[in-house]
């Protein structure tokens, strides 16, 4: 990296977007230089103001030409949902990507689009990275966790969150919440919409050095005993309004990496499941390692500020993908992410 600011593209200022902005206009080694909107409103608007901060002087269009014309170190990827052509024109142009949106290492996109982006990567001399708090640093923070470990039979990364002010309505209808709980499609939609954590699955198993012979999706929902009213979607009673999960890679038929989730809107259902309000990770090894990460929500909420926890692994990324190799990178293949340069 060379002495001057990184040059960042903001794709969206959504929930996760707006988090990155604030962080970045903070950040010595960041610059905003270019912002995406995806909702005609935004076009035209200041990024900072879109984000709750003062002007930036950075002015939100949804013109991918001029983005890419701007020649930006990075673009910080943010959408609700990712489009893979337009990934693909950026990574072929030279501009490097760090997105939460759907990707750890591609594999969830098919081996068609991953390939697709892989190669874009490659021929722009650039790189893409996944992040995110979950997956993202959730796993990366199980991994080092086996550091200590003469062997190791499971790796479990519990995420187990209330989830009742994250107001992405759109992220929970494509999960399947909101549907009757008998709905056909509603385990599927389940599948789909958490299908990036596969990725994690692979990612982790990569980084342990551990052929997985299965990735295997378990569901259940928990049914609203009540009308759930949260502000951004209304659950009327009998459908769904939380979910228990698990991505799991398979070794000979048994679960060596696990990623359990429970996710709750509103305080009504059945079954109430009860939650650990963050993070659980268990190694079973020699020896076994148990650790618990809560991150407190300013407001005090007994949930974290998912959209700064999701932003800050991609942010604090940056630097390290613009040095990185060529292609798709994981999280091994990088430096240690940490909170440099906006600690003391
Ligand atoms: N790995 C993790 O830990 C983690 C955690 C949370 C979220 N995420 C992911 O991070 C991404 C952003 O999450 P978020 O909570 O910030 O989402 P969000 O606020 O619901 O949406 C982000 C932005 O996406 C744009 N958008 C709206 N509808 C869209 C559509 N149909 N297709 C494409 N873009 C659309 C909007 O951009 P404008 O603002 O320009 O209108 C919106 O503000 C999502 O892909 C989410 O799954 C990852």
């Amino acid at each position: 990296m060379t002495g001057s600011k990184l040059r960042v593209v903001q794709w969206t200022t959504g929930i996760v977007g707006k988090a990155a902005v604030r962080a970045m206009a903070e950040h010595p080694l960041l610059d905003v230089v270019g912002g995406f909107a995806y909702s005609a409103e935004k076009v035209g608007q200041d990024v900072g103001t879109l984000c709750g901060i003062g002007p930036l002087g950075v002015v939100a269009t949804s013109d991918v030409d001029a983005l890419i014309g701007l020649k930006p170190d990075c673009v910080l990827y943010n959408p609700l949902f990712p489009d893979i052509d337009v990934m693909e024109r950026i990574l072929a142009a030279g501009i490097n990507i760090v997105s939460t949106s759907f990707i750890i290492s591609g594999r969830a996109f098919g081996e068609v689009d991953r390939g697709r982006l892989d190669d874009a990567a490659r021929r722009g001399g650039v790189s893409l990275y996944g992040s995110g708090v979950n997956p993202g640093f959730a796993n990366v923070f199980a991994l080092i966790s086996t550091g200590v470990c003469r062997n190791v039979q499971r790796v479990s990364v519990l995420e187990s969150v209330d989830c009742t002010h994250y107001a992405s309505a759109e992220s929970w209808e494509q999960c399947g919440l909101g549907l009757p709980i008998d709905h056909p499609d509603i385990s599927s939609m389940a599948e789909k919409l958490t299908s990036v954590f596969q990725d994690a699955v692979e990612m982790m198993a990569r980084a342990l050095a551990v052929d997985i012979d299965e990735i295997r999706y378990d569901v259940e929902f928990a049914e609203a005993t009540e009308k759930v009213e949260l502000g951004f979607m209304t659950i009327e009673k009998g459908c769904a309004t939380g979910l228990r999960h698990c991505w799991s890679g398979l070794v000979g038929g048994r679960p060596v990496i696990e990623l359990p989730i429970i996710w709750k809107l509103g305080y009504t259902m059945t079954p109430d499941w009860p939650l650990e309000n963050g993070y659980v990770i268990e190694i079973d090894g020699t020896p076994s390692v148990r650790s618990r990460i809560e991150m407190i929500h300013p407001e005090g909420w007994d949930a974290p500020d998912f959209g700064t926890v999701t932003a800050m692994p991609a942010v604090h990324a940056i630097p390290a993908v613009c040095d990185a190799p060529p292609g798709i990178v994981l999280a091994h293949e990088l430096p240690l992410i940490v909170a440099a340069h906006v600690t003391g």
